[in-house]
């Protein structure tokens, strides 16, 4: 949805169409799929940025454990997977397991301007805060400010063998 508005900027006048956000954290559906694989490229991507080399996993294996969600949800260790889109356009994914454990992602184009703290607004009101927790790698900064600026604080360290992978 769009509409027009006049600015006055340093006495000129300008018109500009100045786009109406219409956020919405919607269910994931089956043709969500590639663009949610897409956004897991770039979490990976954004690991490897900050130290931590994690192998991405064939498309064909994250249809399948997408699949899985949809048509074996029993058998499933996620409770909930949301799409935050704005006027139909993805912006970013948030996911639940059944364990309460949850995971999010802002495409990296649209990182910076609000949308991480919108999608946290819109989820806490499906997921009530006290009964959530998140599991962060030691180097990813900006996701550690992200949930204390939401009201979560560090309550355990977690050590692996060195060569683990979960
Ligand atoms: C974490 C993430 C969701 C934040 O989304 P975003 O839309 O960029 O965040 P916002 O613009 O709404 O900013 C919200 C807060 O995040 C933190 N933040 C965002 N960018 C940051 C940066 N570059 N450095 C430090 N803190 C940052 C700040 O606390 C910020 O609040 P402030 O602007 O009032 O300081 C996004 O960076 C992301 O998708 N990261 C990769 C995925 C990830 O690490 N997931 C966690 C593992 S499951």
């Amino acid at each position: 949805m769009n509409y027009g508005r006049i600015l006055l900027t340093n006495n000129k006048i300008e018109f500009s169409q100045r786009k109406i956000m219409v956020l919405k954290l919607r269910p994931f559906v089956k043709s969500d799929i590639e663009i949610l694989y897409q956004s897991y490229l770039e979490y990976i991507q954004y690991l490897k940025s900050i130290g931590i080399n994690k192998s991405p996993p064939s498309f064909k294996a994250h249809q399948e454990f997408i699949l899985k969600f949809l048509d074996n949800y029993k058998n499933h260790p996620y409770k909930k997977i949301y799409i935050l889109e704005d006027d139909g356009n993805f912006i970013g994914n948030i996911c639940i397991k059944k364990s309460n454990e949850f995971g999010y992602k802002i495409l990296n184009k649209f990182q910076g301007q609000g949308f991480g703290d919108k999608m946290f607004e819109l989820f806490f009101k499906k997921h009530p805060k006290n009964e959530l927790w998140a599991s962060i790698l030691p180097n990813n900064i900006v996701s550690q400010r992200f949930l204390e600026k939401h009201g979560f604080e560090l309550t355990e360290y977690e050590y692996h063998p060195k060569n683990y992978s979960k």
